[in-house]
């Protein structure tokens, strides 16, 4: 069976079509570009340009797969959570494609999909596993005893992993989004340089608001009212010890995760499980426990609609469906 899977949640307009779970096409149209001038994504801007953009899209990645819309048997689309009005725009979209071709349509919640894109890669994956679930709107650990049975460990208690991340960025004056930004720069910096803190709440929870407050106490130091950022400042050495702090923490929670709940796999889902440091200390600390991890490729990390198209046809394989009268949802728990 054909899916097409289509996702516009924030500032990516994506769809994809896959056979049963195999992804044939997944295309991704970023609008980073058109937010970067303003240092964040601009939520009317963000639905117009999913508007303009997204039925091109479908027909790329119909085109891409080799099929036609009339050979599609489902629409997956997210619903929840995002900005509501660019929701909106997938949404009806999708509603639309399934009443005109009079084929079923099923909502997904954005989260599942990004904790789910593992198994496209590693369709063997099974049950169960631990998930770190870190992107710009998320960080949450997940006991995930199934499709669709997603125990929540811990959350973060404030700020997400990425939107630190990028508001680190912002505070030093670079780009949106921050996280591949200050991954870059960390490479080149000194982790020890500057001795930032690392929450340390008990269970599973997070918190990174002590560690961005303490960022930008350090670069309040370098700060003048007329001449703004000294020069002095090593955003290179900032971006490493931040991270750190970051990727400490992350690390530890998840480790700590599996240990207590005897799983011996853990999942590394969103946005900010493209950064290197995560990746690598993942890799390590899971070796040291003899844990296997299952960390996407890049692409499958950041937003995609392949990801939204494999959680809605697994749980249409189930029998779910939606009905077309489903609403967006800003937000909800997964
Ligand atoms: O999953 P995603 O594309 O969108 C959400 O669902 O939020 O995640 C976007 C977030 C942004 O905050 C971005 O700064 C962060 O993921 N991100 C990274 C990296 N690449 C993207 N954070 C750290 N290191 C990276 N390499
Ligand atoms: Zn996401």
């Amino acid at each position: 069976m054909l899916t097409l899977g289509i996702e516009t949640s924030c500032d990516e307009t994506a769809a994809a079509v896959l056979q049963d779970d195999k992804v044939l096409s997944s295309i991704v149209a970023s609008q980073i570009p058109l937010h970067k001038k303003y240092g964040g994504v601009v939520p009317e801007l963000a639905s117009r340009e999913h508007l303009k953009n997204l039925v091109p899209i479908i027909r790329e990645a119909l085109g891409a797969a080799k099929v036609s819309l009339k050979d599609i048997g489902l629409i997956a689309v997210t619903y929840t959570p995002g900005l509501i009005g660019a929701l909106l725009v997938g949404v009806s979209a999708a509603k639309a494609i399934a009443y005109a071709q009079n084929i079923p349509f099923i909502g997904v919640h954005h989260g599942e999909g990004h904790i789910l894109a593992a198994h496209i890669e590693y369709p063997g994956i099974g049950y169960p596993y631990i998930a770190l679930l870190v992107s710009g709107g998320h960080t949450a650990l997940y006991h995930v005893k199934g499709l669709g049975e997603y125990h929540m460990l811990g959350q973060t208690r404030d700020d997400a992993a990425g939107e630190a991340y990028d508001k680190v960025s912002k505070l030093m004056g670079l780009e949106y989004p921050g996280g591949p930004v200050l991954d870059r720069l960390a490479q080149e910096g000194n982790p020890e340089a500057v001795k930032f803190p690392r929450t340390r709440l008990e269970g599973y929870d997070f918190s990174f608001s002590g560690l961005k407050t303490a960022v930008r106490n350090h670069i309040a130091l370098f700060m003048s009212k007329d001449q703004g950022i000294d020069p002095k400042l090593n955003v290179k050495d900032v971006a490493a010890s931040f991270q750190a702090a970051v990727v400490d923490t992350l690390v530890e929670k998840t480790i700590k995760a599996a240990d207590e709940t005897n799983v011996d796999k853990i999942v590394v889902a969103g946005g900010v499980a493209a950064n290197s440091l995560l990746r690598s200390r993942m890799k390590e600390e899971s070796q040291k426990k003899n844990m296997s991890l299952y960390l996407p490729g890049m692409g499958l990390c950041i937003d995609n609609a392949a990801m939204i198209g494999l959680t809605g046809y697994l749980h249409f394989r189930r029998g779910e469906t939606s009905s077309l009268d489903l609403n967006p949802r800003a937000s909800m728990p997964l």
